[in-house]
């Protein structure tokens, strides 16, 4: 049988739903239920009715759901899809810088691991952290973790200083200022588009900087024809499938995140076949990070 109708098939059985984020392989993205960024996938995972997720993303992704749904199974087709900005940080770490700022409040990316979320006052998406910031934390000394680079770009917005993190995005960081001024040479008037995980440098050549799902949103209603797209490669297939007429240039063809990429539909089929990879989660840091992560979702 073909490996989509096969994985529709058990899905169906299995009352299992697969969710996956906007950077998976273009065949991954089109046989999920849902496809969005790390928000609209965290809304997904806390309403959905299905006993089982597949999540098509990386490791911390899949513990968001695990947090919001801990009653039901979650499953990451491929255990070694982490994300090694999430790693720059573990709860031991922030833990001393807590101790070293006592008063502070923890703002955390959503790009942490579940014990790092235990550790945290207030969770954030790339889509929502200005939101957070000005509806929570003005009058706070916050601790911002751990993408330095989110953080300069939410203090460009607000206005307001953090205690930051050396942490960054590997794959965001390829995508360079010249990357940006040869790609509007080569495509005058179309407007730049970055993600907040890229350098200030890069973010201060674009003409929106935007999550991944702000990204789709913009480039369906803009009126622009043509788009220079800085972040992860993989955004670009649902930009075309949902915009057919419009035109999307990667700023660098460098910006591959190897870990989106593990996902293949053969993993996800043995995903749901062998049940393979369950995450777990003790309940201590469930209650203690779903606090966290319910105090972001005020925020949309
Ligand atoms: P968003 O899809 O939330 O913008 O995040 C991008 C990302 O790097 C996820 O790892
Ligand atoms: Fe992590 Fe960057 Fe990959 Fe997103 S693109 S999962 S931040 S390494």
């Amino acid at each position: 049988m073909d490996i989509k109708r096969e994985i529709k098939e058990l899905k169906k059985e299995m009352n299992a739903v697969i969710l996956a984020h906007n950077y998976q392989r273009g065949e991954v993205q089109d046989i999920a239920d849902f496809v969005g960024d790390s928000l609209g996938l965290s809304f997904e995972a806390a309403r959905t009715a299905a006993e089982v997720i597949v999540f098509c993303g990386v490791h911390f992704m899949a513990e968001t759901a695990k947090i919001l749904s801990p009653a039901k199974t979650v499953l990451l087709p491929d255990l070694g899809a982490g994300c090694p900005m999430a790693d720059m940080i573990d709860a031991e770490k922030l833990r001393g810088l807590k101790a070293a700022h006592p008063k502070a409040k923890v703002l955390s990316y959503v790009n942490t691991s579940a014990s790092v979320k235990a550790e945290t006052d207030y969770c954030c998406t790339s889509a929502n952290a200005v939101k957070v910031v000005q509806g929570a934390l003005m009058d706070e000394e916050v601790i911002f973790v751990p993408d330095k680079y989110l953080a300069a770009h939410v203090s460009k917005q607000t206005g307001k200083e953090f205690i930051v993190w050396n942490g960054y995005c590997p794959t965001h960081v390829k995508i360079t200022g010249a990357d940006i001024l040869k790609a509007k040479e080569a495509h005058p008037g179309a407007p730049v588009l970055t993600h907040p995980e890229c350098t200030p440098e890069v973010n201060a050549l674009a003409d929106e900087v935007l999550s991944t799902e702000g990204l789709i949103r913009y480039a369906k209603a803009s009126p622009a024809n043509e788009f220079i797209i800085g972040t992860e490669v993989g955004i670009i297939h649902r930009l075309k499938k949902e915009n057919p007429s419009k035109r999307f240039y990667p700023a660098s063809d460098l910006a591959v995140c190897p870990n989106m990429k593990l996902t293949t539909l053969e993993k996800v089929l043995a995903s749901l076949k062998e049940g393979k990879f369950e995450i777990t989660l003790s309940e201590e840091i469930i209650n203690k990070a779903k606090g966290s992560i319910d105090r972001m979702l005020e925020f949309v």
